[in-house]
């Protein structure tokens, strides 16, 4: 029974070839001049032409905003690929998330003043690369419009305005500290820059955690919105910001009733039909409503609920990760994670069905997944690829990573070969890196 109720969840070869096909499409209608301003991947420019070549130096500050944690950084990029990085952790209270855009833009600027104390350069001026993980229309690499908030967030009088403008301005009217804003950039693009500092062949960045997002190297010419000043620079890094796939009803053909659940109770709903597939912000409750229904069906712990299983997000995604990393034929946290929703009476058949589901629901995830980048990869057509990846879902599922290899094996044109690639310290560093790459001295002095 409970086989046959996951079937919908469980994506066919010729179904995640189809949806190669469509995001194929739908990447060529964002980056087309005409056929932008209606698409749904919007395939942003960044402005990023160069990757990092090892050279980059110096003192930075990095915010990184837009995944669990909101971080203030200070990295130190020096010689020999060394560097070192202090960061805190900051929260951000919910009434903020979803307060006015003047609240929010304060806030960071207080946690920034006070990084800035605690960390003995308060009297300093220097350079930051902001990481704003949120769909930006670039206009530079120090100017963007919020296009739309997406995950948690909504905070009112952003949308449309220049997200940098707003924080210097939160910064002088606190007028304590000193800063050059010397480039803002997406969790994805910082994710790239990072691991590309290690390994030149990187040319996709992938965020599966909160939200899911993939930036890669397109071609100058293919990227039409993109007005190129430098004539010997032939790529530029896009922030495809897939997670809106599927707005327009092209995900509809895989999409369950689980899925349309999810967005109709979201703060956005409509949008961000893929990231809702597939991200951490809604993974564990796709799990929780398949779970729902097969209890009030009966199938599952003898049709006994509890109030902690019919309360909406209560279900956290990190219980997937603990669930299918028990051994085989053992469920110790499977039983552990049970017990925290009230259900004591499971079954070993409970737990093996609660496990089947959750493996439903992260497969169906990494295959999602797996399609866009295998998409991207294909696109791109280079001999070897490098992703570099972060994310909570990316890094503490079990199973993740080998599905994604398994998958995109199946989907990459033949000849061309590929590594995911986990990024070790976060998009802070990318922030750096893309700051400093921005005033490298052979850069400037080209
Ligand atoms: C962090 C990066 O490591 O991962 C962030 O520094 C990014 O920039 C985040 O947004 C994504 O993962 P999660 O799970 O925190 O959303
Ligand atoms: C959401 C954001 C995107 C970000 C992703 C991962 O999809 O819109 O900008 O990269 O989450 O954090």
């Amino acid at each position: 029974m409970v086989h046959e109720l996951c079937q919908q969840l469980l994506l066919t070869d010729e179904q995640v070839q189809e949806l190669c096909y469509r995001i194929l499409h739908e990447l060529r209608r964002g980056l087309a001049k005409d056929t932008n301003p209606k698409a749904n991947v919007k395939c942003f420019v960044t402005y990023v032409q160069d990757l990092p070549n090892g050279n980059e130096r110096g003192k930075f500050l990095a915010l990184d905003l837009g995944g669990t944690n909101f971080r203030v950084l200070l990295i130190h990029l020096q010689e020999n690929n060394d560097f070192q990085m202090e960061s805190r952790i900051y929260a951000i209270p919910q009434h903020i998330m979803i307060g006015s855009g003047l609240q929010l833009f304060d806030h960071i600027a207080e946690c920034l003043s006070n990084f800035m104390a605690e960390h003995n350069v308060y009297k300093e001026r220097l350079p930051l690369g902001f990481t704003f993980s949120f769909p930006l229309r670039q206009l530079g690499l120090t100017k963007g419009l919020l296009e739309t908030w997406t995950k948690g967030f909504n905070c009112a009088g952003v949308v449309n305005e220049d997200v940098v403008q707003l924080l210097k301005d939160a910064i002088a009217r606190r007028g304590d500290v000193q800063i050059d804003v010397c480039a803002i950039l997406n969790d994805t693009t910082g994710t790239l820059m990072s691991c590309a500092w290690k390994n030149h062949n990187c040319k996709i960045g992938l965020i599966v955690g909160t939200g899911a997002n993939a930036c890669y190297m397109e071609r100058v010419e293919e990227a039409e919105l993109f007005v190129a000043e430098d004539p010997r620079k032939k790529h530029v890094l896009i922030n495809t910001e897939w997670g809106a796939f599927g707005d327009n009803g092209a995900l509809d053909f895989v999409r369950t009733e689980f899925d349309r659940d999810i967005d109709v109770h979201s703060i956005n709903p409509g949008k961000q039909t893929f990231e809702k597939m597939i991200s951490g912000m809604y993974m564990g409750e796709l799990v929780r409503l398949v779970l729902v229904k097969m209890t009030q069906a009966g199938i599952l712990f003898n049709g006994q609920d509890s109030e902690v299983l019919n309360t909406r997000g209560l279900f956290f995604t990190k219980y997937v990760s603990e669930i299918e990393a028990d051994e085989p034929g053992t469920f110790t946290n499977c039983r552990l994670v049970l017990e925290e929703l009230g259900l004591t009476n499971a079954t070993d058949g409970d737990c093996a069905n609660v496990r089947y589901i959750c493996e439903c629901v992260s497969k169906r995830a990494a295959h999602l997944v797996s399609a866009g980048i295998a998409t991207l990869i294909n696109k791109m057509d280079e001999p070897t690829v490098t992703v570099g990846i972060d994310g909570s879902v990316y890094r503490f599922h079990p199973k993740f990573h080998n599905l994604m290899v398994e998958k995109i094996s199946q989907l990459v044109k033949p000849g061309i070969t590929f590594d995911l690639m986990l990024s070790e310290d976060g998009s802070g560093r990318g922030a750096a890196l893309v700051a400093a790459v921005a005033c490298r001295e052979d850069i400037l002095n080209s």
